[in-house]
């Protein structure tokens, strides 16, 4: 069964110089969660924030902290993550040899456990996990960049991730993140996504307006 829609702002295109006001913004319009978008200037081009600034997030917001790792090795830095506050953690499927292995260790710390798959990478590449999987994190755009445009190909990899859902072969929360918008947020929500990370719809312009707007367009 689909889950109730989750909006997660994504802190990428947030005023990193006011980001507890923007926070408090979105927690006031009734976000649900914070994606933390962390880069290692290495699995994609661009380089964010690592564990210290999920702990300081941590200590000013009692909404969960959805941290997406594009970090190669992501193996490594799962404790850390953890320990400063992380409630979900998502790794990709593209730098995760040992995928099985990551998403149980996820678990054990007692966080939720993701996985994130690029828009070039088909759903049957975590078929054999499906049961270790908490949120399944579709990329919507190639990862590294706020911005971008929506791939609308990636519809049909939303929809069969929905479908193995309702078959119950999977139970995951599904997550969709890269170029969503109120204008791609109802072709998002039909296919089956039920959390939408979005980054420059939520922090361009009047946080509290946009959160609305996303909401509205949701209800489809
Ligand atoms: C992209 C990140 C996204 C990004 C989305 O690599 O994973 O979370 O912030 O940004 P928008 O919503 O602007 O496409
Ligand atoms: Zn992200």
């Amino acid at each position: 069964m689909k889950p109730p829609t989750r909006i997660a702002p994504s802190i990428l295109a947030a005023d990193f110089l006011h980001l507890e006001a923007e926070i408090r913004k979105c927690e006031a319009a009734g976000a649900d969660l914070i994606h933390c978008d962390v880069m290692d200037g290495h699995f994609v081009p661009n380089l964010t924030f690592g564990p210290p600034i999920i702990r300081q997030l941590s200590k000013i917001t009692k909404l969960e902290l959805d941290v997406h790792l594009m970090i190669k090795a992501p193996e490594r830095s799962l404790d850390a993550y953890r320990e400063a506050g992380a409630a979900a953690i998502t790794v990709h499927q593209e730098v995760s040899p040992h995928l099985h292995r990551s998403l149980t260790h996820i678990r054990s710390l007692g966080a939720h456990a993701g996985v994130a798959l690029n828009p070039s990478t088909p759903l049957q590449t975590i078929e054999d996990v499906l049961d270790e999987i908490d949120v399944l994190l579709i990329m919507t755009v190639n990862p590294g960049f706020g911005g971008q445009t929506f791939i609308r190909t990636m519809l049909s990899k939303i929809q069969l991730a929905h479908e193995w859902r309702e078959q119950g072969r999977a139970h995951y929360s599904m997550a969709v993140d890269g170029g969503i918008d109120p204008a791609t947020t109802p072709l998002v929500i039909r296919a089956g996504a039920d959390t939408l990370v979005a980054g420059t719809a939520v922090f361009r312009g009047d946080i509290v307006k946009n959160i609305q707007r996303l909401r509205e367009a949701a209800v489809c």
